[in-house]
């Protein structure tokens, strides 16, 4: 049986047979990303080159992506969702297509690490007139073609969600389940977004099995994507080559492959076990929780599931940097620590313990993500800040909890009335039961534990007015937060591009004026402004910014070239240049110079020359945007 560390080795060393670069993870926070929070698929870093941008090392890439999907927090605690996983990924930058993916794949998964293909079954786009694109038959005559090498009849069926299997190997579906973009289906994509239909590969866990007879799905007919859990999606290959214009779709410049399969779904499929946590990924964490909890995994399926998922996804964005908090980010990484020591003291562990489990599974992984092993000892502090911090805030909730149900005893006694239709007719408030929910983190069934161990019982109809209170609020902030956060460049246009190119010269006046110690914590920017963060633990005086304002305007006159250049990131660091090494780009990173004002490691684009400039550089405003980091909003007028 492979290992995760096997699997993805093998992975990686078979796409580098064909000619593909491979290249490190990119951090779990995309840069220069306007449409997303976090990484969620190895092909978000990747967009630019899919677009048509050269990538520095070639047209063939492959690599294995940490991803984090934080609309998954609530689902984990079934056999396969997790929020954190990683995307083992190729990509043809216009160069292979359907024939090679396809093969390649079908070698990859029976031969290379010896799957049973008579337990694969795969689909392919429908089609879809009112997009005017066809379906996708070049897909399935290969698919046909390379199961019949192996002596298997494939049978192409549609309406699998109707009919069910039908027989069938290779499935039709619409675009909610064929298709891919950064937005999702076609209708949600905005204008200069690409994406394709794609083709997706599904594991059999076996038909006698009774998953499906046993799953919330047991009435409707079982088929590879009803998601009982029979069977398991382990890769999608998508063929990007659509661009969505004010006009419908038309062709990118280039025709890609975005191949992304997921490692733990497929080593599940190696174990020919539908349980993800089954892996050898969560086998050393969960033999330690057995320790501290004195419970059995098989007996606290769904505690043990969520412990393991959040810790590991909290160690991985500590150790890209996410600390947890209330906003942004930070928000997700604070939900993920509070939801595992719920979890956890339900089964009895009473003491601190995410640093243990933390400890864990760096020492799994540091082989892969080095940084893990450097930043150790900042993620286990910031785990315990966390924890310590959480365990204060129940004591503090409990007591508020108490003293409320205190004045409200006599109103809970009564019967649900129907016509009391909010919780603020009932005293013990929604508003109250929201707070415990929302300052303090009590989760609904803790609300109800302690409740119960007062007496009380809450009604069902009570508790989904709380629960339709608490989602309202969830889809708020997290449109609150995903609207605030956006990182990187709002689009490409010329401006936005301009901005970009001032940004670097900020950036360089920055760490000029008020030291080396200044480095870029975000940005976003858009044709109008710049919004940039920065690491300085003061308010800059009008003085400062006057420099830093000179600075700028100064490159600008001047009139300089904007000259890119590829190199290691070893002579990156060595010329001088800001921003991050190693991480994105592999053997090669692109930097770009700004005369002796500004040189610094980045994707682009930039403008040629900053002649382009036509408008006189400004600091509108400067302001605090968390401890140690500055905020600045800049235009040119
Ligand atoms: N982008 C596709 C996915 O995430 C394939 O990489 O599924």
């Amino acid at each position: 049986m492979l290992t995760a560390k096997q699997l993805r080795q093998k992975y990686l060393d078979f796409f580098k047979g064909k000619n593909h670069a491979i290249i490190p993870s990119a951090p779990l926070v995309p840069e220069n990303d306007p449409t997303t929070l976090f990484t969620g698929s190895g092909m978000q870093p990747m967009i630019a080159y899919l677009m048509g941008e050269n990538h520095p090392l070639g047209k063939r890439i492959a690599d294995s992506q940490k991803s984090f999907r934080s609309g998954d927090i609530e689902d984990v605690g079934d056999n396969r969702h997790t929020t954190f996983f990683e995307m083992l990924g190729n990509w043809s930058l216009g160069d292979y297509f359907k024939q090679e993916q396809i093969s390649w794949m079908f070698e990859f998964l029976t031969k290379e690490i010896g799957l049973d293909p008579k337990n694969l079954y795969v689909t392919a786009f429908r089609g879809d007139e009112s997009l005017n694109i066809p379906r996708d038959d070049e897909s399935v005559s290969i698919w046909k073609k390379i199961f019949k090498g192996v002596g298997i009849e494939a049978l192409d069926v549609d309406l699998a969600e109707k009919n069910g299997m039908q027989d069938g190997r290779i499935f039709y579906y619409p675009v909610e389940k064929n298709w891919w973009s950064r937005a999702g289906v076609p209708a949600n994509m905005p204008i200069g977004e690409p994406g394709g239909p794609d083709s997706e590969m599904f594991w059999d866990f076996g038909a006698g099995r009774g998953i499906h007879e046993n799953s919330d799905w047991k009435d409707e007919p079982c088929h590879v994507n009803c998601d009982c859990g029979r069977f398991m999606e382990i890769g999608n290959n998508v063929f990007m080559e659509y661009l969505k214009t004010e006009n419908g779709f038309e062709f990118l410049k280039q025709k890609n492959v975005d191949f992304g399969g997921g490692l733990e779904r497929i080593l599940a499929a190696l174990n020919n076990n539908p349980d993800i946590f089954l892996t050898d990924i969560f086998e050393k964490a969960k033999v330690e929780i057995e320790k501290l909890s004195g419970k059995k995994y098989e007996d606290n399926k769904e505690a043990f599931r969520v412990i393991l998922d959040h810790l590991r996804a909290a160690m991985f964005l500590i150790g890209d940097g996410v600390f947890p908090g209330n906003k942004d980010q930070g928000y997700f990484v604070r939900r993920l620590i509070r939801r595992a020591v719920r979890f956890a003291h339900k089964l009895g562990v009473q003491n601190n313990f995410c640093g243990d489990v933390a400890k864990i599974f760096i020492s799994d992984y540091k082989s892969e993500y080095a940084n893990l092993e450097t930043d150790q000892e900042k993620i286990v502090a910031e785990l315990l800040k966390e924890e310590n911090k959480f365990r204060e805030t129940l004591e503090k909730g409990l007591r508020i909890f108490d003293k409320a149900i205190a004045t409200t005893w006599d109103d809970l006694d009564k019967p649900w009335d129907e016509n009391m239709q909010t919780w603020d007719a009932r005293k013990l408030t929604g508003k109250l039961v929201f707070d415990l929910y929302s300052t303090y983190g009590f989760p609904k069934e803790l609300i109800i534990e302690e409740a119960n161990k007062r007496n009380i019982v809450i009604s069902n109809k009570a508790l989904e007015e709380f629960q339709e209170e608490v989602k309202r609020h969830q889809d708020l902030s997290r449109t609150a937060s995903e609207g605030k956060f956006k990182g990187g460049l709002a689009d490409h246009s010329e401006k936005t591009t301009q901005f970009h190119t001032i940004a670097h010269l900020m950036l360089a006046g920055l760490r000029k004026v008020l030291g080396e110690n200044v480095h870029q914590k975000g940005s976003n920017i858009n044709g109008e402004r710049i919004r940039f963060d920065f690491s300085h633990p003061d308010k800059m005086t009008e003085e400062q910014k006057k420099a830093v304002e000179d600075f700028v305007n100064e490159a600008i006159e001047s009139k300089t070239e904007v000259v890119m250049e590829e190199m290691s990131p070893e002579e990156a660091k060595n010329a001088g240049a800001e921003g991050e090494f190693g991480h994105k780009y592999g053997d090669l990173v692109k930097v770009y110079s700004i005369g002796n004002y500004s040189k610094e490691i980045c994707g682009g684009p930039h403008i040629k020359n900053t002649s382009e400039i036509k408008e006189r550089f400004r600091i509108k405003k400067e302001e605090s945007s968390s401890s140690g980091v500055r905020r600045i909003k800049a235009v040119v007028e």
